[in-house]
């Protein structure tokens, strides 16, 4: 057996289409949807994704901001610029690309932010009214995952969700969405991390598997039961010599072996990569919205 592919090209395909008539919609009310990011330091695979964050913007006619600031850049003086986001009328959403220089404290970063712009979801305000099940926001990443299995026809209800990783970004969010009473949701959960003893007996009472580890390839053929949904959230430069730039990307599931056992997988690249930036977008096209409705 094969598995059918679970492609977040195509998923954010459909998204974004929906997104354009909200944008429409939103124009047609004299508001542009403005997203801004700020980018402090040359992190080269940071300012890939703001180009990329950028580039979206502008192909779904929203308004766009890139910030980017010197890695010098005080605390202070990122402060200031995301105060002036918040009082931006034009920007209905923003975030501060991660990781910060280790000089910032990510923490005070993020609590500056207004929750009513914050496109990641990262604000305490947000991360908690999202575990208790009223959210204003949805964190990007698994936000994404949920929508790939939404959209793939994967039934979650009463399933056994086995997540690997506990990290704030992904997993403990990937968490607290699919315990959730809901489509897409109504899932029995375990997290499972560094400190788990025998993570592959867990792994293999897993319906969906959703693994955001770190570590390339570590997910093995052994680890998943046979029809399992494997989403890969994973992506790890390894080398490869007959590459020709010498290296490639998996993601943390042994995609060519665990293929032939799963009943759907995501790839790496081209599964879960493209759903963040258009859950980003969807974010601020829905601070947008609630902007319109309380002016
Ligand atoms: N760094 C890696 N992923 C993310 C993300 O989703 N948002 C931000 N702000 N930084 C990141």
């Amino acid at each position: 057996m094969s598995a059918r592919l679970i492609l977040g090209k195509e998923v954010s395909d459909g998204i974004y289409s929906e997104l354009r008539e909200r944008i429409v919609a939103l124009k047609s009310k004299g508001v542009t949807p403005g997203l801004a990011v700020v980018l402090v330091g040359e992190d080269p695979a940071s300012q890939v994704y703001v180009r990329m964050k950028g580039k979206k913007c502008e192909e779904l006619g929203m308004h766009s901001v890139t910030i980017i600031l010197p890695e010098k850049t005080t605390q202070e003086e990122l402060l200031k610029v995301v105060s002036d986001l918040n009082n931006d009328k034009s920007i209905h959403g923003f975030l501060v690309q991660l990781p910060l220089p280790k000089h910032i404290d990510e923490d005070t970063v993020i609590n500056a932010i207004d929750p009513n712009k914050d496109a990641d979801c990262f604000h305490p305000a947000n991360v908690g009214k999202m575990l208790i099940g009223n959210p204003s926001f949805l964190p990007a990443t698994p936000a994404g995952v949920q929508q790939m299995l939404i959209r793939s026809d994967v039934e979650t209800s009463g399933k056994h969700v086995v997540i690997l990783g506990r990290s704030n970004i992904v997993g403990k969010p990937m968490a607290a969405m699919m315990m959730q009473k809901g489509k897409g949701a109504d899932s029995t959960i375990t997290v499972v991390h560094s400190r788990t003893k025998d993570i592959p007996m867990i792994t293999r009472q897993a319906d969906i598997l959703i693994v955001a580890i770190g570590k390339p390839l570590f997910v093995t053929k052994d680890m998943v039961k046979e029809g399992a949904v494997v989403i890969d959230v994973g992506t790890n430069r390894i080398e490869d010599p007959t590459a020709k730039n010498g290296s490639k990307l998996v993601g943390d599931v042994d995609f060519d072996n665990v293929k032939e056992i799963a009943s759907a997988i995501s790839p790496v690249p081209g599964g879960v990569g493209p759903m963040t930036i258009c859950m980003l977008m969807a974010n601020a096209v829905t601070a947008a919205e609630r902007a319109v409705l309380l002016r």
